[in-house]
């Protein structure tokens, strides 16, 4: 098997990703977030707000946060530039079997599916489109947003006067978007649904430069914290002709995933596109005052925006990716067979779903799984906590290992004595004994 479907097939046995409306025989690029994986989205979701708008210092300006709604005014993707060419795929249609394939990515001259004959490349835009009320006609079309940014520009008036902001401020916003894609692929890689973590930060034209490198290095200094291996990231300035029709400077933060080097985060000086388009189609002027600009003096204008836009989905895939490793012949030495293949997912303590495993050692011993599920309940309220008794000690040990689980806690018979247990550390493997009473301040300090 190779890499891709040995994490495609970890996804769906331990419950992080399973194929969407499977008993129905599932919808093609739709998938569901198990009970580990939504721990792990949810950690990483928290990880990138607690980084955009708690821990960052820019050089001047403050963070705010937004949660604006998915469905909007439709002319605001008119001024977006969503509804034009510039957001649409080139593809060609099978005059016989009438399949799309996007013109870049086929190389023949004929479908590959049916060998009919092709038509010449044609945009198809990628706006997905859906009706409000109860009457579906030209007026009541809307679209999902296919960028959740658009929600921060509309409302950059309200942020601004209701928070007392003064430029350079940033936004950041979490949220699902949608894109009609025409070949969705590699696993959760390309989806039609998905979930952006972007910011904006609007700042003083002059100064979009100074910001757009300082925005890029904290954002690849975000993945390398949380354990990306330097090697799988790079950075692609992106040339004129392949950039996103807002974008003055772009670079994509690209992952080395098994199926090659891809995008998982775009850096982008959107200049004043954005606000300068919404103030001509809303009508309100989207200028800003500004008593005190870098350059002196005082002036009216657009802000410029340095967006930073990383896909979720995307993000979690390439975390699983960087942290999967097989060791073979078994991570212990009491591994018998020698040919055993321990599956061991490496992932940072912040982002790994599941913080500790309470183990009794056997399970035919009341006592020890009365203590097991007493320590399960004290801990639980405190981190994500996973009881299990089933299996040898060893197999449970790396049925938790393979979904990186950082501590397994064991009660044994010294715990029926004096009230303590192991504590196994993932990485070292290493088994400490502590006291059942300081293990949430073990735990916790061990998690800092
Ligand atoms: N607001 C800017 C923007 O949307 P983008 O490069 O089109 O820029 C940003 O998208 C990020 O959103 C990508 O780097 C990727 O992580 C994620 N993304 C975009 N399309 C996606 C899709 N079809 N499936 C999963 N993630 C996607």
């Amino acid at each position: 098997m190779d890499l891709m479907s040995k994490i495609i097939s970890l996804c769906k046995r331990r419950g992080f990703v399973f194929p969407s409306s499977e008993i129905y025989g599932g919808l093609e690029s739709s998938y569901d977030f198990g009970p580990l994986g939504v721990e792990m989205k949810n950690n990483i979701k928290k990880t990138w707000w607690s980084e955009m708008t708690k821990f960052q210092n820019p050089p001047a300006g403050g963070i705010v946060g937004l949660d604006a709604a998915i469905l909007m005014n439709p002319e605001i993707w008119q001024a977006s530039g969503h509804l034009a060419a510039g957001f649409a795929d080139e593809l060609v249609e099978c005059k016989n079997c009438h399949k799309r394939f996007k013109a870049d990515e086929i190389k023949q001259k004929v479908c590959p599916d049916c060998q009919g004959k092709l038509t010449k490349p044609r945009k198809f835009n990628l706006m997905m489109k859906t009706f409000i009320g109860s009457v579906e006609t030209e007026a009541s079309t809307t679209y999902l947003r296919a960028e959740t940014c658009q929600g921060i520009y509309v409302n950059f008036l309200n942020v601004l006067n209701s928070m007392r902001l003064k430029i350079p401020f940033g936004v950041a916003q979490i949220g699902k978007a949608f894109r009609n894609e025409i070949t969705p692929k590699d696993f959760i890689y390309r989806t039609r649904e998905f979930e952006q973590m972007e910011f904006q930060w609007f700042c003083y034209p002059k100064e979009a430069k100074k910001y757009f490198d300082y925005w890029k290095k904290e954002r690849i200094k975000w993945y390398l914290n949380l354990g990306i291996k330097k090697q799988n990231l790079r950075i692609k300035e992106v040339p004129a002709v392949e950039r996103a029709h807002y974008a003055r400077q772009q670079i994509d933060i690209e992952y080395k995933f098994p199926f090659g080097w891809q995008e998982i985060e775009g850096v982008h000086n959107r200049g004043d596109f954005d606000l300068s388009n919404h103030a001509k189609y809303s009508g309100k002027d989207l200028r800003y005052y500004d008593e005190d600009p870098p350059a002196g003096g005082k002036e009216k204008y657009f802000p410029y925006i340095i967006e930073t836009s990383a896909g979720a989905d995307r993000s979690l895939f390439a975390f699983l990716c960087d942290a999967y490793q097989e060791v073979k012949g078994g991570r212990t030495k009491t591994t018998k067979a020698t040919k055993e293949i321990e599956i061991l997912l490496k992932l940072d303590k912040r982002i790994t779903p599941i913080k500790v495993a309470v183990l009794p050692l056997v399970r035919n011993k009341l006592k020890l799984v009365k203590k097991a599920k007493e320590v399960y309940r004290l801990l639980k309220a405190h981190f994500v906590c996973q009881y299990d008794e089933l299996g040898s000690i060893g197999r449970r040990y790396r049925r938790q290992d393979e979904v990186g689980t950082l501590w397994c806690i064991t009660i044994d018979f010294d715990t029926l004595k004096d009230d303590t247990v192991t504590v196994r550390d993932r990485d070292t493997m290493k088994q400490e004994r502590e006291k059942t009473v300081d293990l949430i301040e073990v735990l916790n300090k061990n998690l800092k």
